[in-house]
């Protein structure tokens, strides 16, 4: 399943046919189907809610689900979870009932706050000697800052101990707030109440320790990052390059070169990311690159799987 450049403007209805296509490729079949009867409406009144073209990497169909889960998840819309003309009829009229929700979710960048990303984070953490000063970009409601609390009790002994943590995000969510809250919720498929379950256990813990997720773009903050004598630094992101703009995309790199032009042994960096694998591939994987260190240089790739942090050669959810 080919995907499209991020960078490329394309149809709307092949922007949301190739969604339907990953959601199946995803075994998220309610997904895939309440996307094909968005395409379905998409010659009828829908069609005026919703651009002609679109940004590839804006994934607008993320958007559309999400949109049409929040109004199930508030009682606003009831649609049926089979393929067929009932589903159709509903989507729209859903659609149409409540443009001010569809535009909200359009106009907002997908947040899957996603632990099972989290945990390939860990797997990376857990070859670092750390003291770690763990950064996040596009780290949305910082759950994946503190690692420490999930539950894999085998992992948990091999974690460095993490010393500072910190994140940005264009738009940060706070565990605390309901709102908030109801916007993550939204982002899981209808299909994965695993995942459902895995968000709301980490929304109970991060109430209680919120992490500093601030304001401000990846490329931004990556440039404010320092080093410090006697620690590892890590840098981490996750489902996050496809939203930058090329130019971003290529100051965040710029920006983590010359913070690794400055490492040391003494004040290492380490860069991990969990991101699409590549454009003819539905995976993601797992990268880490360090400077600094003996073994470090060029990046290694140290997993792959699901875009939501599922391990290819696990079949569990996360
Ligand atoms: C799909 S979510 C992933 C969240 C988190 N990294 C995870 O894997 O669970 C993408 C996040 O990136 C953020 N984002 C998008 N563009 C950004 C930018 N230019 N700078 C910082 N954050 C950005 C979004 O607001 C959103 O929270």
């Amino acid at each position: 399943m080919h995907r499209p450049p991020d960078d490329a403007i394309v149809d709307l209805v092949d922007a949301l046919r190739w969604q339907q296509e990953f959601c199946l490729a995803m075994d998220a079949p309610v997904s895939a189907a309440l996307l094909g009867a968005v395409v379905d409406g998409l010659t009828g009144p829908t069609s005026t809610l919703l651009p002609p073209r679109v940004r590839s990497g804006d994934r607008v169909g993320l958007r559309i689900l999400a949109a049409l889960h929040r109004l199930i998840l508030d009682g606003d819309a009831d649609l049926p979870r089979e393929p067929g003309p009932a589903q159709r009829s509903a989507v729209a009229d859903a659609l149409r009932q409540h443009p001010e929700v569809l535009a909200h979710y359009l106009a907002r960048v997908p947040q899957t706050n996603e632990i099972g990303r989290g945990r390939q984070l860990r797997r990376a953490l857990a070859e670092i000697p750390g003291p770690v000063r763990l950064f996040e970009l596009g780290a949305s409601a910082g759950l994946n800052l503190h690692p420490e609390q999930w539950t894999d009790a085998h992992d948990a002994a091999r974690l460095p101990e993490i010393v500072e943590r910190g994140g940005c995000d264009l738009d940060p969510l706070d565990p605390r707030d309901p709102d908030d809250v109801a916007l993550l919720r939204s982002y899981v498929w209808i299909d994965n109440p695993r995942r459902r379950e895995a968000l709301d256990r980490a929304l109970a813990w991060a109430a209680d320790m919120p992490a500093a997720v601030v304001r401000r773009s990846a490329a931004d903050y990556a440039a404010s990052l320092t080093l410090q004598p006697g620690t590892d630094t890590v840098i981490w992101h996750s489902a996050l390059l496809m939203y930058l703009d090329g130019d971003e995309r290529r100051r965040l790199a710029e920006a983590i070169e010359a913070l690794g032009a400055r490492a040391t042994a003494k004040a290492r960096l380490w860069h991990i990311s969990w991101e699409w694998r590549s454009a003819d591939d539905a995976d993601h994987a797992l990268r880490m690159r360090s400077w600094g260190a003996a073994e470090g240089g060029s990046e290694r790739v140290l997993a792959a799987g699901s875009t939501h942090g599922v391990s290819r050669e696990s079949r569990e959810p996360a």
